[in-house]
């Protein structure tokens, strides 16, 4: 039997570690993530399948050595020169690319990276998951859908502005394209392919492209997942084809389609105004009438 004479003492005394831990281990995940968010997801998700470094999702089972994860992650180069198999392996599966040492990066924030790629690995959803297109293979509709996006001749959903307004592409030049953003006929490798390019687009992390997307985001499979089949079309072709089909159907929804537009509308009045008053000003002139 233990005296009861502390008792009262036990609860307070023993909760305020465990408070301590929670509260500082919550502070230590927060920054984690954010640490991960800034400086490891343009290359890396987390169940949203492999960037330009593979796919961290369960990273602690394919390499069950704790301290091997701390060392690469703090100072990649040092196991990427020194011949390490898994090192090596992991190199070929990247084609090449090279992970380098990211700035301010330490052993007890790579520990604390761990603990969060665990804890993530583990939701159904990770908040690094990356934007989820669909994997299926683009299909011609894929592309013209995505040219119909890039010209605005079909709306962005959120409201966002025409990608033509500010962006050209080779062969699209007579359409005129905007100059403010660059061409974009190479902008599918550049941004790292299909998973590469749908993440960036899906939160622009550049000055101008970020504030004109931040409140108005693009859709993933309606708008992202054709503009991504439509850039690496264009990218295999070395621009588009600029066809007249696609000169008109500029044409409709510039000034030339206003025009026409009003031409159009006021033919159809026009006869339909003298169907009616035909028969009602009996044999009036009423050709004359503009
Ligand atoms: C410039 C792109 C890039 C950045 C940024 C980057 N990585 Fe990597 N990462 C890679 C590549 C590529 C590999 C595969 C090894 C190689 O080729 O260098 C890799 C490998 C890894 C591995 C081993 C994965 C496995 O399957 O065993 C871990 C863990 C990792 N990175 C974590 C991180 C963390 C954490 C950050 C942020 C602090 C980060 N990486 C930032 C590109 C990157
Ligand atoms: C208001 C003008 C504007 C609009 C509208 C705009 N962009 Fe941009 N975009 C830019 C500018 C400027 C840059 C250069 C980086 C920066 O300053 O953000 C850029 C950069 C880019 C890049 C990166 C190119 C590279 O090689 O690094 C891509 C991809 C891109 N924009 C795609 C789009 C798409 C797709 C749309 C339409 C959904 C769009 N942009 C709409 C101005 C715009």
């Amino acid at each position: 039997m233990r005296p009861h004479g502390i008792g009262f003492l036990r609860p307070a005394a023993f909760l305020a570690p465990v408070v301590l831990i929670f509260v500082s281990a919550r502070a230590q995940s927060q920054d984690a993530a954010a640490f991960f968010k800034q400086n490891c997801t343009s290359c890396h998700t987390i169940g949203g399948g492999r960037l330009v470094g593979p796919d961290l999702k369960g990273v602690a089972q394919r390499q069950p050595d704790r301290k091997w994860l701390v060392d690469f992650i703090s100072d990649p180069n040092s196991k990427l020169d020194a011949g390490d198999p898994y090192a090596a392996k992991l190199l070929g599966e990247a084609r090449g690319a090279r992970m380098n040492k990211v700035a301010g990066i330490n052993q007890t924030i790579a520990d604390s990276l761990l603990v969060l790629i665990d804890a993530e690995s583990r939701l159904a959803k990770s908040q690094f998951a990356g934007t989820q297109i669909s994997d299926r293979p683009f299909t011609g509709q894929d592309i013209a859908n995505g040219r119909n996006i890039f010209l605005g001749q079909t709306r962005l959903a959120a409201g966002g502005a025409a990608c033509v307004s500010c962006h050209s592409i080779v062969g699209l030049r007579s359409l005129g394209g905007g100059r403010l953003g660059p061409d974009l006929t190479k902008a599918f490798e550049r941004l790292g392919g299909r998973k590469g390019l749908a993440t960036w687009l899906s939160a622009p992390p550049t000055l101008t492209m970020n504030p004109v997307f931040r409140n108005t985001p693009l859709d993933a499979n309606a708008e992202i997942l054709p503009l991504v089949a439509f850039f690496q079309d264009a990218a295999q072709r070395g621009g588009v084809a600029d066809t007249s089909t696609s000169m008109f159907n500029f044409l409709l929804l510039g000034l030339g389609g206003t025009v026409v537009l009003l031409i159009l509308f006021d033919l159809f009045w026009l006869k339909r105004f003298r169907a009616v008053r035909k028969p009602m000003l009996l044999g009036l002139d009423v050709g004359g009438h503009k």
